[in-house]
């Protein structure tokens, strides 16, 4: 079991450079079958989740190639399925054949996804727009789905709440079916966009892309296309976080600092200096911060994949801070390791608010990763430490993190990789 160890207490300098999106990649490639033609994909982060959604196109005996941080995808060769248990429920996104597959094929049959523990995870709004655009859905007793249709015709198709998996299996669905559909109250996030891009650079007729009426009119061919996917704003707003606690002339580039606003607005509430270019954000120094209050909210609301992050940030601020979770029942486990670590925070019955109480110092200790994003402030707990902490658990954060202890070991953080 590999764990990653770091010496904490190093301030750091020099430049991070932001990879491509999880959130958008893991979309892409599932995309990417609707094409008819070559499609090649640049800018792919080196994160399993990648691995992972590889493998099910090869399963599913598309021409799937991968070099660096390019990948080529040929589907012509496609054939269509059961996606087993063991390949969809190592991620999330494997969701996204639910509407790719069934875009492309007329028909769709695999298990439930998988992903973090972090809550319910209900797809119950994928299901609907995809009953709303003529399929019919079988859930078979032994945990797999059939989504079938003779047809799929636009609709027009209301979200319950702003999904960013249910608008994008929605789209998938839906850009080649016949006729116009309409998705209200759809999410907004830059990976949103990217999909919706990335579909219209094959010649897809997406509008409204970012705004929360999307149109899309359904096409029958998809030309080849050459992309490159959007900064990962979520591991960029992860580096912003550390250099606020540990920058001493520490760039975090390759970003497109629009992405995090909500969260370099918080960060600046709480009196960090920070120094924002067209495509970056520097902290030249540290200082003493203050407490603030976040509510995680969708785009572009502060992230919820942001919130744990932050914690180690709030418990090094002076005062009392809040953070209360809108998205997701389940997203404070990073906690308890938090408080071993010498941090004062109470979390509310119904597990929905963390008060945190600042400023404590932490002392590194041997801890776990309990899901991606909690596991990356696990590392933030860890650089800011005082001693050794051991993280367990890594493969949460390689799922998500495209080589975090090389990035950090290049601008001078003690940390290591130690298979044990
Ligand atoms: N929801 C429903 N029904 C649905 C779908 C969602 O009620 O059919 C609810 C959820 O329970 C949640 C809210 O809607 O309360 C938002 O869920 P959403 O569908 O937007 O989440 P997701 O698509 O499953 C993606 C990211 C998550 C990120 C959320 C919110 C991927 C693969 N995952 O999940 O990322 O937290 O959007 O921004 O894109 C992560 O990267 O660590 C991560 C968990």
């Amino acid at each position: 079991m590999p764990k990653i160890e770091i010496m904490g207490g190093n301030t750091l300098s020099g430049e991070i450079k932001v990879s491509g999106a999880k959130n958008s990649v893991v979309a892409l490639i599932p995309a990417a079958i609707l094409c008819d033609e070559n499609v090649e994909i640049n800018n792919v982060p080196n994160i399993s989740d990648v691995d992972d959604l590889g493998d099910i196109l090869r399963y599913l005996e598309v021409d799937y190639q991968r070099e660096n941080n390019t990948i080529k995808i040929n589907s012509t060769t496609l054939c269509n399925k059961l996606i087993p248990e063991e390949m969809s429920g190592k991620l999330r996104a494997s969701y996204y054949f639910m509407g790719s597959l069934l875009g492309k094929c007329g028909e769709v049959s695999m298990s439930f996804p998988g992903g973090c523990s972090i809550g319910e995870r209900p797809i119950n709004l994928h299901l609907k727009g995809f009953e709303k655009l003529g399929a019919l859905i079988e859930d078979k007793p032994t945990g797999e789905f059939i989504i079938k249709a003779d047809k799929l015709v636009g609709n027009e198709i209301f979200l319950d709440v702003p999904s960013v998996g249910a608008t994008i299996n929605i789209i998938l669905a839906a850009v080649k079916a016949n006729g116009v559909t309409v998705i209200e109250n759809a999410a907004k996030e830059p990976h949103v966009i990217d999909v919706c891009e990335f579909l219209n650079s094959m010649g897809a007729k997406i509008d409204g892309i970012g705004t929360s009426r999307i149109t899309i009119d359904g096409v029958d061919y998809l030309h080849g296309t050459k992309y490159s996917v959007v900064p990962d704003m979520i591991e960029a707003g992860t580096y912003v976080i550390i250099a606020s606690l540990l920058g001493n002339g520490l760039k975090v580039s390759n970003l497109n600092p629009m992405h995090i606003e909500s969260l370099t607005s918080k960060l600046e509430e709480a009196g960090v200096e920070l120094l924002i270019g067209k495509d970056f954000i520097e902290v030249k120094n540290i200082r003493d911060y203050n407490a603030i209050d976040i509510t995680t909210m969708a785009y572009p609301g502060f992230p919820t994949d942001l919130q744990q992050p932050m914690t180690p940030f709030l418990v090094n601020c002076n005062g009392t801070s809040h953070i209360e979770e809108t998205i997701w029942e389940n997203r404070f486990m990073n906690i308890e390791d938090t408080v071993k670590m010498g941090a004062s925070i109470e979390v509310s019955e119904d597990n929905k608010v963390a008060t945190i109480y600042g400023k404590s110092k932490l002392v590194g200790k041997d801890v776990w990763a309990t899901d991606l994003r909690g596991g990356a402030s696990m590392v933030i707990c860890g650089l800011i430490a005082e001693g050794i902490t051991n993280i367990y658990n890594i493969h949460y954060i390689l799922r998500g993190y495209d080589d975090i202890v090389g990035k950090l070991r290049n601008v001078g953080a003690q940390i290591k990789i130690v298979d044990e």
